[in-house]
């Protein structure tokens, strides 16, 4: 395949097979599903990791069910967000700040009180809905270079537009970056938050891997495309959401870059060489290996195991275990949405959080991202008894 960022030749890191969209939650766990290959590859001229082949985002996202949790975790990271834009004067309160795949606007109500308007834009129909209810005014739209526009006009031109988890997810970044570009003031920034392929190698997270993560930047492939759209990457930094990810801040202008810039790229010159995915998928299949003997093992002794967390990295877990309803009957999760759903492929049941009811033995931890908030939670909710399967980055008991 052609690199979708650079369009040099690509070549194969992983392939794990057939599996559903890990959003698409159905009705009965008897329901038909399509099922679309997950293969990721490498593009060793401009870095890009990628999927091979990506679905459409209208198709992914327009009846979208996931909505942003209410999370301690998370709300830490919009804190550690928001002082690292404020200190380095990437806002101010004189900011208009537009967020692409806004969701229900958690992130802008945390940056609301600091700035002088927001908007989002999210094409998920009820889930934009749910912003603007809370208060959020947000755009039913992709955003696309008419859409950026059309803000522009109405609106004026926005001095931060912030991209997080949404420009690995869709197949046209160049259109989103090209979008920020006619949006953004001269004096104005793009912040673009995404999982951060060397984590995602390094801690062996191929459950990152699912049809909505087209992209799995690199500070290599992001300045590369950044570049092509007339975009100067100005500063990186780092934070541990969702596995390991990488904070991006580029200028339209030409600035001298932050000395974190050359830190990661001389940090990504020693990762890649020819040999770098050559473990990893190796070293995925070990671990699901050893998940699988070990919910099996503990199941054939007659404990019980759920699922904590409705994840789409959960689902591309169980796919590529072959781990089903009859190992595991339920997965617990906070979403109203959807929760009295059914998993994808494996048709495990969605059940609400709730402490005080038959607690199972074990609970497979497949929001493992929010390991020490949902830990803390089940004890205090009174649960002293089940136990953690975490399976990444290595199966372990907790
Ligand atoms: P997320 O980590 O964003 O995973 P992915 O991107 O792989 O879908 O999703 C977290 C899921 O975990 C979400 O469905 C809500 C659920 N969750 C709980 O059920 N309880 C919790 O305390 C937290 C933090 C999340």
């Amino acid at each position: 395949m052609a690199c979708r960022i650079c369009g040099a030749e690509t070549r194969e890191v992983i392939d794990l097979g057939l599996s559903p969209p890990a959003n698409a939650l159905k009705r009965s766990p008897d329901d038909g599903e399509q099922t679309f290959p997950l293969v990721v590859e490498w593009c060793s001229k401009c870095h890009n990791v990628q999927l091979r082949d990506t679905m459409s985002a209208e198709e992914l996202y327009r009846d979208y069910l996931y909505v942003t949790p209410q999370s301690e975790t998370l709300a830490a990271h919009y804190d550690y967000l928001l002082g690292f834009l404020r200190q380095k004067g990437y806002i101010d309160s004189s900011a208009f700040v537009v967020e692409p795949g806004s969701n229900v606007g958690l992130f802008l109500r945390h940056m609301q009180p600091h700035v002088r308007q927001v908007l989002g834009v999210d094409p998920a129909r009820a889930i934009s809905q749910m912003a603007n209810d809370a208060g959020i005014p947000t755009l039913t739209e992709f955003f696309s270079p008419p859409v950026a526009k059309q803000v522009k006009a109405e609106q004026g031109p926005a001095d931060l537009v912030i991209a997080r988890h949404c420009l690995a997810h869709n197949p046209s970044p160049h259109e989103m970056v090209e979008a920020a570009r006619s949006l953004i003031a001269d004096s104005g920034y793009f912040v673009i938050e995404n999982a951060y392929v060397l984590n995602t190698v390094e801690n062996v997270e191929f459950d990152q891997i699912y049809h909505e993560h087209m992209f799995y930047y690199s500070i290599h492939s992001m300045s590369a495309l950044l570049q092509m759209h007339g975009f100067h990457l100005v500063d990186v930094t780092m934070s541990l959401v969702h596995g390991g990810s990488a904070v991006f801040v580029a200028s339209p202008v030409s600035k001298t870059p932050q000395p974190s810039v050359e830190k990661y790229f001389a940090r990504e010159r020693l990762f890649f060489n020819s040999s770098v995915f050559d473990g990893f998928a190796e070293r995925s299949k070990e671990a699901r290996d050893a998940l699988v003997a070990l919910v099996r093992a503990l199941t054939s002794e007659g404990a019980s195991v759920h699922c904590y967390g409705a994840t789409a990295k959960g689902n591309t877990l169980l796919s590529f275990a072959g781990l089903t309803r009859s190992d595991i009957p339920y997965c617990v999760d906070s979403t109203p949405m959807k929760q009295g759903l059914f998993l994808p492929g494996s048709g495990i049941k969605v059940i609400p959080e709730r402490y005080e009811f038959d607690p199972p033995d074990y609970y497979l931890l497949t929001a493992w991202n929010y390991m020490d908030e949902i830990v803390r939670k089940v004890r205090m909710g009174g649960n002293y008894q089940s136990q953690f399967i975490v399976p990444i980055p290595f199966v372990r008991i907790v």
